[in-house]
């Protein structure tokens, strides 16, 4: 029977690891929205489409070719045939791609592709992204919003408080990057019916079995 699980959170929620684990436990597919929009912002960057035209950017988002594997031991994202799975975690892609997600009709084209691949998926699968219980899936049988706490998010990411010079950088293109997301989706609320999991004091196979444990419920 049909299981979408419908995961939000912000950067360095843990997040990616914990929705792609919780796949495999599912036996379901997984999608990550977060590198079809970093697919896109490295296509632009690639052909030269300025980030600022939103009709451009718009225009690139739909006519991409862009396919991004659901197999949650099989990670696979490519743009025009070019493997781009490593190449948008670049800090490049990082610091650009909020230009990309707050341009709203390349959001979107990327909402419709995502709805397409959640009904391909034969709505088994884990979905994970900033509006998915929202905007994307709100109709999924478990939505969860997955949160931690500033300290431990950026903890997660590397960086140390009060570290050094890196890592007070780091943070600031963390922080920032958050904040120009959080212009166009809340993911730092729980909306009606979301269940949240907060994760600053578990470790990675306690979120995990937090997450399972609302899927259940
Ligand atoms: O690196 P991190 O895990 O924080 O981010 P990500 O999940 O790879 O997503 C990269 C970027 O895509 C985010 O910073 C958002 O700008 C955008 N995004 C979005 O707008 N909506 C989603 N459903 C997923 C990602």
């Amino acid at each position: 029977k049909p299981l979408v699980v419908a995961i939000d959170g912000p950067s360095g929620s843990g997040k990616s690891s914990v929705s792609r684990e919780t796949a495999r436990r599912l036996h379901a597919a997984y999608l990550d929205t977060g590198a079809m929009y970093r697919a896109v912002t490295w296509h632009c960057l690639d052909t030269g489409v300025d980030l600022q035209e939103a009709a451009s950017v718009e225009k690139a988002s739909r006519e991409v070719d862009l396919k991004i594997s659901t197999d949650p031991d099989h990670e696979l994202v490519s743009v025009d045939g070019t493997d781009v799975t490593l190449a948008i975690r670049e800090p490049s892609i990082s610091s650009a791609v909020s230009a990309v997600a707050t341009t709203l009709g390349a959001r979107a084209e990327l909402i419709r592709r995502q709805q397409q691949i959640i009904a391909d998926s034969g709505r088994r699968i884990v979905a994970e992204g900033r509006d998915i219980t929202t905007v994307v899936a709100p109709d999924a049988e478990a939505r969860i919003l997955l949160t931690a706490s500033e300290e431990a998010r950026l903890r997660r990411r590397g960086i140390q408080l009060g570290g050094t010079q890196g890592d007070a950088q780091l943070q600031e293109q963390v922080l920032t990057r958050d904040a120009k997301d959080s212009t166009v989706v809340n993911f730092h609320e729980a909306a009606d019916g979301v269940f949240t999991v907060d994760s600053s004091d578990l470790d990675f196979e306690e979120t995990v079995e937090a997450v399972l444990a609302a899927v259940r419920s």
